[in-house]
């Protein structure tokens, strides 16, 4: 019998918690601060979802579990160091993260922003560093494709879209085009390297998974927008109401709170289309249903 989602889940997660604790530098190596706030942005807080989907992924591909271990802590490292940037007074100067301090707050902007270059260089560092694929120039690929959904044309670049959009009412394929490449880019990427960690898919199902990732990816930030302005701070574990209160352009913003949670349950539907058909599915399916159902 398999297990149910939340005891999967939950063992993932804390499985996660030992790989990240395990890779990242202890506080007590110098720079003792910079080592400190680099596992104080990372541990012990979040939902672990990039690493949960690295995993359902590599189920699909039935993939070593060691190697998808390490991607997944790699997506996770990512996705910390852009919260942390996030949240520095240049950006969305927010003062809490996780139900805490934001790293800036707690440890200062200087080594906020150390900490965000060095949690990337450590992504790239453990992708580089441990077989995740037989054949190496697959391997390669896989690191491309890491630097592609992070860098300027994904997550960097939808983040500076995202800070010259205060105040500008986007048009809808602006506002997608935004949250594709600042959360969606990521989130794509966690599952196909998740996946790539196993056996080949072939080029019909790459697609197929390719679509769920998409579709997953945009829903996420859909729904972030949409908790932004429905859901308590003490719920999120970051202020609520950010979004109207910084005037950013957002799916409730442009459609509406019932539009965007339209839109948020036809991606959820388009992403377990896409899949349909594949073996092993289950824990794509849970994690679609849990990205779209979830309150914080
Ligand atoms: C928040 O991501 C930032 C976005 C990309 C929307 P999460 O909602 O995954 O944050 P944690 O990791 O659970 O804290
Ligand atoms: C953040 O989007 C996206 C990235 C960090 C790349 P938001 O600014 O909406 O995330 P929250 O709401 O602060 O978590
Ligand atoms: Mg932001
Ligand atoms: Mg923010
Ligand atoms: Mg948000």
């Amino acid at each position: 019998m398999t297990t149910d989602f939340l005891t999967w889940s939950t063992a993932l997660q804390t499985q996660m918690e030992a790989v990240l604790s395990h890779h990242l530098p202890s506080a007590d190596i110098a720079p003792n601060t910079l080592h400190q706030a680099m596992r104080y942005a990372v541990l012990e807080g979040g939902k672990r979802v990039r690493p949960l989907l690295a995993f359902a992924a590599g189920a699909v591909t039935q993939a070593d579990p060691a190697r998808v271990a390490i991607v997944a802590a790699a997506v996770e490292l990512i996705h910390a160091y852009s919260l942390v940037h996030d949240d520095m007074p240049a950006m969305d100067n927010d003062i809490l993260r996780r139900g805490k301090p934001t790293c800036h707050v707690a440890f200062g902007e200087a080594t906020a922003l150390l900490v965000g270059d060095s949690l990337q260089t450590l992504a790239f560092d453990l992708l580089a560093s441990h077989k995740l694929n037989n054949d190496a120039i697959q391997q390669l690929q896989m690191i491309k494709l890491l630097t592609h959904a992070t860098g300027s044309r994904g997550m960097a670049g939808g983040q500076a879209i995202d800070l010259a959009s205060v105040g500008v009412e986007l048009s809808l394929p602006e506002l997608e085009f935004m949250h594709i490449h600042k959360t969606g880019a990521l989130i794509r990427a966690s599952v196909l390297l998740g996946a790539h960690c196993g056996q080949p898919l072939d080029t019909q199902q790459m697609t197929q998974l390719d679509h769920y990732a998409k579709c997953i990816g945009l829903a996420f930030q859909v729904v972030d927008d949409i908790l932004d302005a429905s859901t308590s701070t003490a719920t999120l574990g970051k202020t609520a109401g950010k979004d109207a209160a910084a005037n950013k352009p957002t799916y409730v913003s442009l459609m509406g709170m019932s539009d965007a949670q339209a839109l948020a349950a036809s991606l959820h539907q388009d992403a377990l289309t896409a899949i349909d058909k594949f073996e092993h599915n289950q824990r794509l399916r849970e994690l679609a249903d849990f990205i779209v159902q979830r309150s914080y």
